[in-house]
């Protein structure tokens, strides 16, 4: 059963090593080594344990394992990583379903996020827009995309 649930300081190491699998076995397919290196090297668990204290941290937990990360700040989504063993099983959408009718509740009415090269589609399917394309020497190439809720 899939339960997605607030994250807590002892999911830091399991969630790190998920994020870095993540950026290696998938992300690696669209991106140079050197913004592999970069994001696996920034995702540590001690980062992990920053963030969500600035941020709104959830995991998606199957079986008692961690196998999916979301974050959102006002009306900025963030940190979507599925472990690639489970991806097109649905777990990305209840992931932004969960921050989705969170920010709803807040009455928050647009949401914005950059989504990796590979991600775009999984967002428009969601419903997210393409809006400008970045180009940052450590994070490499993204897309702004937006929602309006
Ligand atoms: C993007 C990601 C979070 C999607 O998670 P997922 O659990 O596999 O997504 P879902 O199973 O909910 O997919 C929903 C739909 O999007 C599609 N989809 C998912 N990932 C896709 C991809 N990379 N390319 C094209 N379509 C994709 C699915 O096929 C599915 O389509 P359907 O509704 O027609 O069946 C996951 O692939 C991932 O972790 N990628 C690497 C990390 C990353 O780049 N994260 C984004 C950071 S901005």
């Amino acid at each position: 059963m899939l339960v997605i649930r607030k994250f807590e300081d002892d999911d830091a190491l399991e969630a790190s090593d998920l994020i870095r699998k993540t950026l290696s076995e998938e992300n690696s397919k669209f991106y140079p080594n050197s913004v592999i290196d970069y994001m696996s090297n920034e995702y540590s668990p001690k980062f992990l344990i920053e963030l969500s204290k600035e941020r709104e941290f959830f995991v998606a937990v199957a079986n008692t394992k961690i196998i999916g990360t979301i974050t959102i700040i006002d009306d900025y989504i963030g940190t979507v990583f599925v472990n690639p063993e489970h991806h097109n099983k649905g777990i990305g959408t209840k992931l932004m379903e969960t921050i989705e009718n969170l920010v709803r509740e807040k009455r928050i009415k647009n949401l914005r996020l950059e989504s990796s090269i590979n991600a775009v589609e999984f967002y428009e399917k969601l419903g997210y827009n393409k809006k400008e394309k970045k180009d940052d020497r450590d994070y490499g190439i993204t897309y702004i995309m937006t929602k309006k809720l």
